[in-house]
């Protein structure tokens, strides 16, 4: 068997755990939303070599919550890559990566690739915003690489989605990173969550998608926000190619 060609990513996201594991959202049991898609995760793409969960992983930031979380990922043998979301707590997100196959940091090297993991938390806002050290991190990376290939994942959406109540809490700075996509042809995917659905748009070299929620749906391109009751909970699966092509889908649960 030959080696293998390529570097295969699972990203789930806005899982919005409770301290009470019987908490349920617009109708939606958050704890056994999240179980079953790792349980789907753990028997169908047992081949990937790590799960980014890309925020919004508790909905109260309680200790309870990332608790619950622990419970959930410890049938799984893959190791995990926390983000924060605007409903995260930072420091307990931190705090919490010390557990078993848990990691936060904002960068890793998977040759040729390097796969960065913003943290676009605002504190005291549901919008989200880019940190200039972060960015500065990034551009340093990204200019002493040149022949790397670059995927970025974010919690908030770095481009309009064409649904109002969603895009007021864009990346109020997005353009520090969508300026270095359009400069440079090194960035090749960028991917988000916060917006509980599907947008999938170019921008030179880089696609860039949302990926659904583990829990409750949104409509896409609505005024306001309203659960999409005819869609299921999702994940996406990407694949980093030695060559630098991307390759992404979306796996929606029965
Ligand atoms: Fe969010």
């Amino acid at each position: 068997m030959g080696k293998k060609n390529h570097t295969k990513i699972i990203q789930i996201t806005d899982l919005h755990l409770g301290k009470d594991k019987n908490k349920v959202s617009f109708d939606v049991n958050t704890f056994n939303s999240a179980k079953q898609m790792l349980l789907h995760i753990k028997k169908y793409e047992g081949d990937s070599d790590l799960i980014i969960i890309s925020g919004d992983i508790s909905d109260d930031g309680s200790d309870a919550s990332y608790s619950n979380l622990t419970e959930l990922v410890k049938p799984i043998e893959i190791p995990f890559y926390l983000m924060p979301g605007n409903h995260d707590s930072v420091e307990k997100i931190r705090e919490f990566s010390r557990f078993d196959n848990l990691n936060s940091k904002l960068y890793f090297e998977e040759d040729p690739w390097f796969v960065f993991m913003f943290n676009t938390k605002k504190n005291g806002s549901p919008n989200g915003y880019l940190k200039n050290d972060e960015i500065k991190v990034f551009k340093d990376i990204l200019n002493k690489n040149r022949n790397k290939y670059f995927m970025v994942f974010l919690h908030h959406h770095p481009v309009k989605i064409g649904s109002p109540s969603m895009d007021k809490m864009i990346i109020e700075n997005a353009e520090l990173l969508i300026d270095v996509i359009k400069k440079t042809k090194s960035v090749h995917g960028v991917s988000w969550g916060h917006v509980h659905n599907v947008y999938e748009t170019r921008i030179n070299n880089a696609q860039l998608f949302s990926t659904p929620s583990t829990c409750y749906q949104s409509k896409p391109k609505s005024e306001t926000f309203i659960i999409d009751e005819n869609e299921r909970p999702g994940y996406r699966v990407i694949k980093l190619y030695d060559t630098g092509d991307l390759e992404s889908e979306v796996i929606r649960l029965v």
